[in-house]
């Protein structure tokens, strides 16, 4: 089988394994303990913090460990809401959001916020100008993601952020979950305040993550206990994981660009591989778009369809098009850039990680055009 569905998780590195193996041997300890084992596990979790940091351009104190994105997203989103309510009740964020984020901001709704959803162009780009029209003076918090997980869209973090350095009272967060390890991120350059990121997405550990949070930055906690992670994110560290995240970063950061370059490469090839299929449209921009995916559909062609007579030739890609409660629903995402409902019904999202090859590559694309052949005579269109 081969994997092409990076952009849901993507497989640990063996040495991350292997890292988390020796840490729940030797390292058992619990951080908060005053004896020798929870010395160790501490110093292990102040090792891995540092890692973090350094990749963050942040200062260790600066770094709370999560479950991973979700949590992280609700712990910037909530705990600034809860916060610094009485500053105000408005919040931006945009349409094409993930649920860990979208969602969020409908359940403050119930809790008498006010939120902008920000739209988008049809590559999925939120505008500076909208952004600068929803501003208003009870703005407290503007959560943008840097990249869309369906369609890979990059969003102008850095203009976003620049901009809202003239208003220090709106705090500008960012869910960098699918793009930490793929595209530069510049948390002090680019007035972020609240970065979330997830370990399962750059072949890490799954169940943790991180939020970083620029210091003398107060939030509510969501979990209130014995007052870990600077009391921002009670309960026992997951050292574990957290040392297994630490490695995965330590190996980004060693092969930096250069798997950048192998993603680029094989997005690139997908998108000349597959443009001769009549009808198929590529749903992901040219430019501005994270290097790992690619977003396309066959109007008319059933996405789960598709999917499943590529994963009999041994291709492994998701389909995006379908909520889970409503199976006939197209997806938020590609509805919120204007696409018509049987093009976002249609869409399959292929996400390349570092262990595909071109030969792979090339092997998909040769599926894909038999597949959307053998399928195309029992299409109602
Ligand atoms: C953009 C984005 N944000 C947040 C998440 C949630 O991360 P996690 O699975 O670690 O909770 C995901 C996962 O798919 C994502 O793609």
């Amino acid at each position: 089988m081969i994997y092409l569905d990076n952009s849901a998780t993507t497989k640990p590195y063996p040495e991350v394994i292997d890292v988390m193996k020796k840490t729940m041997e030797n390292y058992y300890g619990n951080p908060s303990s005053l004896h020798r084992k929870g010395v160790e596990a501490e110093s292990v979790l102040k090792q891995a913090r540092s890692i973090v940091a350094n990749a963050l351009q942040c200062k260790p104190s600066e770094v709370i460990f999560t479950s991973g994105g979700t949590e992280s997203n609700n712990t910037a989103i909530k705990g600034v809401a809860f916060q610094y309510q009485e500053r105000g009740k408005h919040i931006i964020t945009s349409q094409i959001e993930h649920p860990c984020v979208y969602d969020v901001c409908k359940q403050l709704e119930s809790f008498s916020f006010e939120i902008t959803y920000l739209p988008v162009n049809q590559d999925g780009q939120v505008s500076l100008e909208d952004l600068k029209a929803a501003i208003r003076p009870d703005t407290i918090l503007v959560s943008i993601m840097h990249a869309n997980n369906e369609l890979g869209t990059v969003q102008p973090i850095n203009q976003i952020g620049t901009y809202l350095k003239l208003f220090p009272k709106i705090l500008f967060h960012v869910d960098a979950v699918q793009s930490f390890g793929k595209l530069p991120i510049r948390m002090k350059e680019w007035g972020i305040d609240l970065l979330s990121l997830s370990g399962h997405k750059f072949h890490g550990p799954r169940g943790i993550g991180v939020l970083a949070k620029r210091e003398n930055l107060l939030l509510h906690p969501l979990l209130a206990g014995g007052g870990q992670e600077g009391g921002y994110r009670s309960g026992t560290e997951n050292v574990p994981a957290i040392a297994g995240m630490a490695k995965a970063i330590r190996i980004y950061e060693e092969k930096r660009g250069k798997e950048i370059t192998k993603l680029e490469a094989l997005t690139k090839r997908i998108r000349e591989g597959i443009s001769d299929i009549p009808s198929l449209v590529i749903n992901t921009p040219e430019k501005d778009t994270a290097p790992h995916i690619v977003n396309f559909s066959v109007p008319g062609m059933k996405a789960e369809v598709l999917l499943h007579a590529l994963e009999d030739k041994g291709f492994l890609v998701s389909t995006r098009s379908a909520c889970s409660t409503k199976s006939d629903e197209p997806s938020r995402i590609l509805m919120a850039t204007g696409m018509k409902r049987e093009r976002a019904l249609s869409a399959i999202r292929v996400s390349v990680g570092v262990e595909n090859t071109l030969e792979e590559i090339e092997a998909f694309i040769t599926a894909l055009h038999e597949c959307v052949k053998n399928i195309r005579p029992y299409m109602n269109v």
